[in-house]
C-alpha cells in the first residue's frame, strides 16, 4: 500500500519505519524544519533504541515532506501528531485538526484517515462531521490507537499485544487492519468512540495500578512491611498481574499524566465526576512531594543544603523529560532553597531539559560532578548506570549526613547502609 504518516514523533516514525519494513511505500510529513532536515539526512531526530538501525535498513522506501497537504496520493494516512494538554486537562487538538483539515483538502477520493494520536472519546466523530464529510470525496475515518512505550517502541511495534481498529465502515477498518496483519496480533474491531476509549481506559488503569501500589507502599512504611515482597505476592495472582506494581516516586512522561487528566476532564465535561481517577492523579502528585518532605526532615531543612538528583528522563531508555518526576523534584528542592545538581546519562543530550530545570538547579556532565559535596542524593530514574555506580566512591565524595533517597527502589538498601548512607526507599526500610 501507499501509506502517509503525519508527525514523526516516536509513534509516527516507528509506525512509518515499521510499515516501510513490511513493504509499504511510506511518506512522512513533519512540520518541524530541524526534524525534517535530520530525517532527510537519514537521522532519527530523538533517542529511541534500535530505531536508527531500522530506519537505515528501509530508508529507500521512505520519503519525507513538510506538511500533511504535501503527501503523495495514499491508501491510508496515519495521523500521529502531538495532543498536549491544556491547563485544566483539556486536550489541545490544534495539530490534529490542522492535519485532518489538510488531508481532507488534498487526499484522493477513498483515502482512509487513521488516527493514532490519542484524542478524547467523541473526537473522531466530530472530525468526520467537521472536515471529512464536507470534503465530499468519500474519505473514511478510523480510530487506531497506539500502545507503544517510549524506549521499547521498536519491539512493541513488532510484538503488539493487540491491534485496535474503530471504524464506522467495515471496509475502511479492514484496510487499516491489513497494515498489521503480518504482526499476528489479536485484532479488536469496534466503533470509533469505543476505540478511542480503549486507549484512555488502558492508560488510566495502568496509572491506577501505579498510584495504588504507591499508596500500599506508603502504608507499608507505617506498618513495617516490605513493598517488594508485598508486590510480588499480589502479582502472583494472574487476575491482578505482576506488571506495573513497581512502587516509587510515581509516573511521568508524555502519556499517563496527560491522558489521566484528559479522561478526568472529559468525564467532568459530560457531567460525571471520576473520583477514582482524580485520586490517582493526586496520589501521583503527592508521591513526588513526599521525597522533598523526607529530605527536609533528614537534612533539618533544605535552604543551603546540597542535593544531587540522579535521573531526569521520566524513565530509563528515553531522553524524554516531559512531566518527569526527577525534573519536578529538582525544581521543588531548588524552590525550597537547596543547591541542586542534576545528572542524567541521556537526557543531558536534550536541550529542553536545561530550560525545564529552572533556576537554582544545575545539570552536570557526570555523576561524580553531581554528587561531589552533596549531603543527599535522590535516585529519580532507575538507569543501569546508577544501579552499577561505585557507591563507596559516591559516599566518600559526599558530605554528612550522607542521605540517599532511592526513589525507584533500585538499589540494595542493606549494602547502602553498610557503606554508611542513611538510606530511604519507597515502602521499605532497606
Ligand atoms: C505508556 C504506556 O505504557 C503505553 O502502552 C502507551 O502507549 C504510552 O504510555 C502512550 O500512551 O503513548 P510510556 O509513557 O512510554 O508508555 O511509559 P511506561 O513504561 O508505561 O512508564 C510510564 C511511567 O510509569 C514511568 O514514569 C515509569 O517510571 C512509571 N512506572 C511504570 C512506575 O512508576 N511503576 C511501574 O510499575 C511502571
Amino acid at each position: 500500500m501507499h501509506v502517509g504518516v503525519v508527525g514523526a514523533g516516536y509513534v509516527g516514525l516507528v509506525a512509518a519505519v515499521g510499515l516501510a519494513a513490511a513493504g509499504h511505500d511510506t511518506a512522512v510529513a513533519e512540520a518541524d524544519p530541524a526534524k525534517l532536515a535530520a530525517l532527510r539526512e537519514g537521522r532519527v531526530p530523538f533517542y529511541e533504541p534500535g530505531l536508527q538501525e531500522w530506519l537505515d535498513s528501509v530508508a529507500a522506501r521512505m520519503t519525507f515532506v513538510e506538511s500533511a497537504g504535501s503527501l503523495p496520493p495514499c491508501d491510508v494516512v496515519l495521523i500521529a501528531v502531538g495532543t498536549p494538554s491544556g491547563p485544566s486537562g483539556q486536550t489541545d487538538l490544534t495539530q490534529v485538526r490542522q492535519a485532518v483539515r489538510e488531508v481532507a483538502a488534498t487526499a484522493r477520493p477513498g483515502t482512509v484517515v487513521a488516527m493514532k494520536s490519542t484524542v478524547p472519546p467523541g473526537t473522531g466523530l466530530e472530525l468526520v462531521r467537521a472536515y471529512l464529510e464536507p470534503a465530499g470525496r468519500d474519505l473514511a475515518y478510523v480510530s487506531n490507537p497506539e500502545f507503544l512505550r517510549e524506549g521499547k517502541a521498536v519491539d512493541d511495534w513488532l510484538h503488539p499485544d493487540r491491534v485496535v481498529v474503530g471504524a464506522a465502515e467495515p471496509g475502511a477498518g479492514e484496510r487499516v487492519a491489513e497494515l498489521y496483519r503480518h504482526l499476528g496480533a489479536p485484532l479488536l474491531m469496534t466503533d470509533i468512540t469505543s476505540a478511542e476509549m480503549v486507549k484512555y481506559a488502558s492508560n488510566a488503569l495502568l496509572a491506577t495500578k501505579i498510584s495504588f501500589i504507591n499508596e500500599i507502599a506508603n502504608v507499608c512504611e507505617l506498618v513495617g512491611a516490605h513493598i517488594d515482597d508485598v508486590a510480588r505476592g499480589v502479582g502472583m495472582d494472574p487476575r491482578l498481574g505482576s506488571h506495573f506494581l513497581q512502587a516509587g516516586i510515581g509516573y511521568g512522561g508524555s502519556c499517563f499524566p496527560k491522558d489521566t487528566r484528559a479522561l478526568d476532564f472529559t468525564a467532568a465535561l459530560n457531567g460525571y465526576s471520576f473520583e477514582l481517577l482524580t485520586a490517582v492523579i493526586e496520589v501521583n502528585r503527592r508521591q513526588r512531594i513526599r521525597v522533598v518532605q523526607r529530605l527536609h526532615e533528614a537534612l533539618g531543612g533544605l535552604a543551603g543544603r546540597s542535593v544531587a538528583v540522579l535521573g531526569l528522563s521520566f524513565k530509563p531508555g528515553t531522553d524524554d523529560t516531559r512531566e518527569s518526576p526527577g525534573v519536578e523534584i529538582a525544581r521543588m528542592l531548588a524552590g525550597a532553597g537547596a543547591e541542586v545538581r542534576a545528572y542524567d546519562p541521556v537526557a543531558r543530550l536534550s536541550q529542553e531539559a536545561e530550560q525545564v530545570l529552572g533556576p537554582g538547579a544545575r545539570r552536570t556532565a557526570t555523576l561524580a560532578e553531581a554528587v561531589a559535596g552533596a549531603q543527599a542524593v535522590v535516585v529519580a530514574t532507575e538507569w543501569q548506570e546508577f544501579r552499577e555506580a561505585d557507591w563507596a566512591a559516591v559516599r566518600r565524595a559526599m558530605e554528612r549526613p550522607w542521605v540517599i533517597f532511592d526513589g525507584r527502589n533500585c538499589l540494595d538498601g542493606e549494602a547502602m547502609e553498610s557503606l554508611g548512607f542513611t538510606y530511604f526507599a519507597v515502602g521499605r526500610q532497606v
